[in-house]
């Protein structure tokens, strides 16, 4: 049975308290912690960027987790690498060019990571399968915490038979609370985003044995 990493979204946290809402996470049993950026044009909130996570990054002693919800990408990766993301995320329907910006961020130094929205289909994973260390199947429409979880259990299981044996993470965002993950978790996920379900009208709610319930699994 592979490790199930949990990932809280900072987008749920204080946005005034960063560095302790990091630290709190982690001390409670995050595995990774996810950084969601938007820039209002890819999706209809605005975050924030480069600057930010660099400031964020002396505060997360694990993996920090750069979601990028911004169109285009290209110009801004080597901003986030700098800035000290392990894994930059680019979404598939960002613009026609997925394959250079997975290119661009592997050069960059930093792990790549390709997200699919839920009306987005496999078909165009199979040729990037080589370039990629994470799939973020979105099961929510991004833009916003606190959404409604999209069922996305068959897209799931279809992606672990597709990635085979290869090294490369499926991570689950969106709608994430102790119901649904375990879900997620037997279809295949292994890093589970939690936004909400982690911390709750700016109290930090721990997270390990809600962790501990998914690694029994
Ligand atoms: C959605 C973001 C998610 C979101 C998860 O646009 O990419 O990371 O913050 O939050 P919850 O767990 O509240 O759905
Ligand atoms: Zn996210």
């Amino acid at each position: 049975s592979r490790a199930i990493k949990i990932a809280p979204s900072i987008l749920a946290a204080d946005f005034a308290n960063f560095g302790a809402e990091c630290r709190a996470v982690e001390d409670q049993g995050a595995d990774w912690v996810h950084v969601d950026v938007m820039d209002g044009h890819f999706v209809p909130n605005i975050t924030f960027g480069p600057a930010t996570c660099a400031a964020i990054r002396p505060h997360i002693r694990g993996v920090m987790d750069v979601h990028l919800m911004i169109a285009p990408v290209d110009p801004y990766i080597e901003g986030f690498a700098k800035a000290g993301a392990d894994f930059i995320t680019a979404h598939m329907e960002a613009g026609p060019h997925i394959h250079r910006t997975l290119q661009a961020i592997r050069g960059s130094g930093a792990k790549a990571g390709l997200a699919l929205n839920p009306g987005t289909g496999l078909d165009g994973v199979e040729n990037l399968l080589d370039m990629i260390d994470l799939v973020c199947v979105m099961t929510v429409n991004p833009g916003f915490g606190g959404q409604k979880f999209i069922d996305m259990t068959d897209k799931v299981q279809r992606l672990r038979a597709l990635i085979g044996a290869r090294p490369i993470h499926i991570e689950i965002d969106g709608g994430i609370t102790p119901d649904t993950a375990p879900v997620m978790a037997r279809a295949g996920a292994d890093v589970l985003v939690a936004g909400s379900a982690v911390f709750k009208g700016g109290s930090v709610q721990n997270p390990a044995p809600y962790g501990d319930n998914i690694r029994a699994i």
